[in-house]
């Protein structure tokens, strides 16, 4: 974890790294820094970055030797041609991303304000994420010092804090994608969330199989009956005095999805310990949203089950029923993620909230749409463009998506009140339509992160692996919730 902190000038001694950001121009890329620099740096520092060929395109990051500012390593971060919040992310992000064993690093890209402390700060700290839980990784960087006139204002040392909150969480959430499913598993996960959910001041109530068993949730016991590893739900509870507002968050972990008896050819199980990426980001919003003591009450629901093919495991054609009577034709045992979502979402409806969000790495559909880094949002028109405008705000990207009623035909069997496989065309949105189903008329906004769970490839403030997506997005979407 980076430590950072604020200052309203350069240091005097302990001179180890500067951070600058460069803006690419036509033909010389344009120095980006904090007016807390020296002016006559400036010189200096363009034909430090011509030296190393710098062109400050989005991503980049070179090193120039510092002494001539009395620093030992200069280090420019390209941000693309015009400055963003989202720009001051992912630049501070590269930087802590490819650095390695650095000791402080004095962080002097343009934060005038706190809105921009907060970027730099999140920027910094999510590029510094390491998984290191099975091997141990180069030391990145121990501290940074956002160099900024507002280092002493009270809203930049907010924005810090919440900065720190909301990067822990969304580390934690890639910390869960990351772990195995011979380590990560339902119980383990539950284990998982009893202990940060209490830590966190929160009420944990865990169902083991036997409980569902007598709750009748026929949807997680039908998806985890091929395991010997039973399926759980777990509920987190924030209930801050006094907040009149009850959002509903409800999580897709399936810790591991070989598609069950229609089991997945060997390529497309390869990133499967990703499949319970949205109830980790539900459990550290949770988390997140009880450490900011944000006043509004928040309930997540993980609906957790392994899908595996078995001797014991559901068959293509079975009949399950949901919690609360629906029946459901289980065509194919890869389509599980609906299953325990169902079960959740009737769950999570009983109690009445104002709003349910359920988040799911639930359709390869949504991949070839939208593609790895865009995740999608359906459902009720009010609760959509929330989420839609909080994500905007938050740095995250997501896309509305419709749920065209039609869809929900391919859905019909004579035999059971819906069947879990509809036409593949628009295979995403058919997923949403049969989510609807179980959501009732609620305000309910039902977010596919199938794509930008997890990248292969490095990138701005995101490692390689899971990628924590959905924290920020629902966070933000709480903030704003209005009593
Ligand atoms: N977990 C998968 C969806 C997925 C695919 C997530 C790729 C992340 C990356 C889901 O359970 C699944 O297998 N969906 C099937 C549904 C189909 C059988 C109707 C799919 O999309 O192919
Ligand atoms: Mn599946
Ligand atoms: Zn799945």
């Amino acid at each position: 974890m980076t430590e950072i902190s604020l200052a309203s000038s350069l240091p005097t001694s302990s001179r180890e790294a500067l951070l600058i950001g460069l803006l690419s121009e036509e033909d010389t890329p344009v120095i980006f820094a904090s007016d807390e620099l020296p002016r006559k740096a400036g010189a200096t520092l363009a034909s430090l970055a011509g030296a190393v060929g710098a062109t400050g395109s989005a991503g980049e990051v070179l090193r120039a030797p510092g002494t001539e500012l009395g620093y030992e390593v200069v280090v420019f971060v390209g941000l693309g041609k015009t400055p963003t919040l989202e720009g001051l992310r992912r630049a501070a992000g590269a930087a802590t991303r490819a650095l390695k064993g650095i000791e402080t690093l004095h962080v002097a890209l343009p934060a005038a304000h706190a809105e921009a402390v907060g970027a730099l700060a999140e920027g910094l700290a999510l590029g510094s994420y390491r998984f290191e839980r099975y091997k141990a990784q180069k030391p990145a960087v121990a501290s940074a010092v956002v160099v900024t006139a507002a280092a002493r204002s009270a809203e930049a040392q907010a924005a810090l804090e919440r900065a720190a909150v909301l990067t822990e969480a969304v580390n934690a959430a890639r910390e869960l994608v990351n772990t195995p499913a011979n380590d990560l598993y339902p119980e383990t996960f539950a284990d998982h969330a009893r202990t940060v959910g209490k830590a966190a001041g929160l009420t944990v109530t865990v169902l083991d199989e036997k409980q569902l068993a007598a709750g009748g949730y026929g949807g997680l016991l039908g998806v985890g009956c091929g395991s010997p590893r039973p399926p759980r739900l777990v509920k987190v509870e924030y209930r801050p005095r006094g907040a009149k507002r009850h959002i509903a968050l409800v999580g897709k972990g399936i810790t591991f999805d070989t598609g069950g008896l229609s089991l997945k050819p060997p390529l497309a199980m390869e990133t499967m310990k990703t499949d319970m990426a949205g109830a980790a980001a539900v459990l550290h919003t949770a988390v997140a949203a009880a450490q900011l003591k944000l006043p509004v009450r928040v309930t997540a629901w993980l609906a957790l089950a392994e899908n595996m093919p078995s001797g014991t495991a559901t068959r293509p054609s079975d009949i399950i029923t949901i919690r609360g009577g629906k029946t459901i034709e289980v065509l194919n045992t890869d389509a599980e993620g609906r299953l325990v979502l169902a079960d959740a979402l009737v769950a999570a409806g009983e109690e009445d909230p104002d709003a349910i969000i359920d988040i799911a790495t639930l359709t390869g559909a949504q991949i070839i749409a939208l593609g790895n880094r865009v995740g999608a949002v359906m459902g009720e028109d009010g609760t959509r463009s929330d989420v839609v405008a909080a994500a905007e705000s938050s740095g995250e990207e997501f896309w509305p998506m419709p749920l065209p009623e039609q869809l929900l035909d391919s859905f019909k069997t004579p035999i059971a009140d819906l069947k879990n496989k509809g036409s593949r065309e628009g295979g995403m949105l058919g997923a949403g339509l049969f989510l609807q189903q179980f959501a009732a008329d609620r305000a309910w906004a039902h977010l596919d992160i199938a794509g930008p769970s997890w990248t292969d490839k490095a990138w701005g403030y995101t490692p390689a692996g899971g990628t924590g997506v959905g924290v920020r997005t629902m966070l933000a979407y709480l903030e704003n919730v209005e009593d």
